[in-house]
This record gives structure tokens, sequence and C-alpha cells, in this order.
């Protein structure tokens, strides 16, 4: 047996002993053996904690994927092993924490969604798509931005939306008839379908044109904000997040939609964790509120859709607000 395959061998049974000698002899912790698993997967698998620590410490990757997409994460999850899962769980807040800060000091981030805001979108009953027929915003997702409308406008007021996509969370935000309505909207044809659509003539609706990055001189404070685009990463998120202080008045309600890796149950629950913690050091609490979506979402919705941006059967739906205020 080759060493790589000893390893996840040992691993699988939870030997400590023989699974450090191999690393200590230059076995490959990042080794995939002949069932496409690695030793980490392996001992997440069978719950022995200790030697996923070991594994972690040596430098195995948490974010390694099995062929059905599985990290030892999900493994972990799925068998219920708590301390494998908790050990898991603080090693991915970490590395993408580390991660986000070196990207960040070496300047990686830049304009994402330039392509997505020059090129055409399509739209159609139940969904947007844009170039690459990926999609932008889709219908199956009414409930939860009706459910998010609710949240940001609990405390009525003035109530602020990034991003208008299929106008689904804006009607919702009608509904409550807020003080004042502000759209901030980036993408032309989305933009001119609004005004088309009457969304202009609204006595309460103002809508500003442009990404949100460049408009944000012309943004107030608001009693409630909903942030959801397209063609942008977490870096945006997060960058979006440090302005929240300026935007948000201290008793108002933020949330965003929530599709953080949205494909993979475990990097969803480590991107979960670390949005509330980033928004904690910024001073802000994260209800993260369980939808259940499963039944809304049968195979039958992605068709012709490029990318399946959502397999989870539980949507978490963030409410944020003040820590000082909600104390
Ligand atoms: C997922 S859709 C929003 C869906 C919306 N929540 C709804 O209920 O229909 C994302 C929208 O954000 C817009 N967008 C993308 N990047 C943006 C940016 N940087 N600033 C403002 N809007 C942006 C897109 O053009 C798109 O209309």
């Amino acid at each position: 047996m080759d060493v790589g395959d000893q390893l996840c061998e040992a691993a699988k049974n939870g030997d400590a002993g023989k699974v450090k000698a191999l690393i200590e002899s230059g076995a490959d912790v990042s080794h995939f053996d002949g069932e496409g698993l690695t030793p980490l997967m392996h001992a997440a698998k069978h719950g022995h904690a200790d030697v996923v620590k070991k594994l972690l410490e040596a430098g195995a990757p948490w974010n390694a994927l099995s062929p059905s997409n599985l990290s030892a994460g999900d493994f972990a999850m799925d068998a219920g092993h708590q301390e494998a899962f908790d050990i898991l769980l603080n090693a991915g807040i970490q590395a993408e924490l580390v991660l986000g800060t070196i990207a960040r000091k070496d300047n990686k981030i830049g304009d994402c969604n330039g392509d997505y805001l020059e090129d055409r979108v399509s739209f159609s009953e139940d969904k947007l798509m844009d170039a690459e027929s990926k999609a932008v915003m889709m219908a199956w997702e009414k409930p939860l931005m009706e459910a998010h409308a609710k949240a940001v406008c609990s405390g009525g007021g003035h109530i602020l939306n990034i991003g208008f996509g299929m106008g689904l969370v804006d009607t919702a935000i009608q509904q409550y008839a807020p003080a004042s309505h502000t759209i901030v909207e980036a993408h032309p044809e989305v933009y001119e379908r609004m005004i088309r659509t009457g969304w202009a003539e609204k006595d309460n609706v103002k809508i500003i044109f442009g990404r949100w990055q460049d408009v944000l001189p012309q943004l107030e404070l608001y009693d409630g904000i909903f942030f959801d685009t397209y063609g942008e990463y977490y870096e945006d998120l997060r960058e979006f997040h440090q302005y929240l202080p300026a935007l948000l008045k201290p008793e108002g309600i933020y949330s965003f939609f929530n599709g953080l890796c949205g494909g993979n149950p475990f990097f969803h629950v480590v991107y979960c964790q670390l949005v509330s913690l980033e928004l904690e050091n910024l001073g802000y609490s994260t209800q993260l509120i369980p939808l259940p979506v499963k039944n809304c979402l049968g195979e039958e919705v992605w068709e012709g859709v490029k990318h399946k941006y959502w397999q989870l059967d539980t949507y978490y739906l963030p409410v944020c607000q003040s820590i000082q205020d909600s104390e």
C-alpha cells in the first residue's frame, strides 16, 4: 500500500500514533485515496477528533472535496461527530479569515462585476439571466424576499435596497408603505425596465442608478437596509458591511441575501459563522432565521440555468442589529 493510502487507513482507524509517525516520515496529508477521499475526510467521517486535529496541524486542506462534492466537515456533520465538526469549523473560519486578510493586503480584490454590468441580460417570467445563462435572480426566491422585506421593514421609516433584480424584494417592501424607499441598481437594462414598469413614479421611491460602491455619497441614513447584488464576491459584501455604521440608524435592521457557498452545506456553515463574526466586530449581532426551501426547489426550477447557485434545504435569513441597541 502506498504511504498516502496508509495514512488514509490509519486516519480511518483513528490510529493517532500511526498517523503521527506517517506524517513525520513525510506522508502527503492531502493525498486522495482510491475512493477520492483524503485522510482528513476519513478521520472526520469516523469522528476521530484527535486525528482531525493532527492532520489539520500538519497542513491537511480543510476544504478538499470528495468526488460527490463533500468536504471533511460535511462528513463530520452528516455523521453527527460534533467534536470533529467543531475543530473543522474553526479551521475553516480561521483559514478564510487569514486568506481574506492576505488578499486584501495584496490588493487582489478589484472591480469584479464589470463584465456582468456591460453584458446583456434577459428577463422571463421566472428568472433574470446574464449573458452566460447564469441566473441573476429567480422567482423561487420570492418567499425569501418577502421574509427579508418583513425583517428590514419591521421598524418602518426609511428603507434602502441594493440590487433590484426582478423587483421581488422591492414589491414586498412597498407593501409596508415605508416613508421612503431607495433602490440602488447598477445594470442599465434592469434600470431601464424599472423605469418602464413605473417604479420611478411611485411617491416614496427614489432610484439611484449606479454601482453601490460609486453612489455611496448619495445615500443617507436608513431604518432598514437590504443587500443583494450579483457578480460580486464575499469581499464585496464584506466591504459593504464596513459602511453599515454610516448608513444604518442605531436602531435599524440590516439583512442580506445569504447565498454564501449555497452549493455545499459545510462551507455554508463556515461562511454564516464568518460573516456573523465579521459583523460582530463592526458592532452588529446576527440572528440566522431558518427557512425551509426544499419544497419550492424542484429540479425543474433549474432547467436552462447554467449554475445551480443554491442546493441546500434550509435558507438562513440574517437579521442584523446594532449590538448596543439590541442589548
Ligand atoms: C440577485 S439580483 C437582486 C434581486 C432582488 N433582491 C429581487 O428581489 O429581485 C442582483 C441585482 O443587483 C444588481 N447589481 C449587481 N452589482 C451591483 C452593484 N455593484 N451595485 C448595485 N447593483 C448591483 C444586478 O444588476 C441585479 O439587478
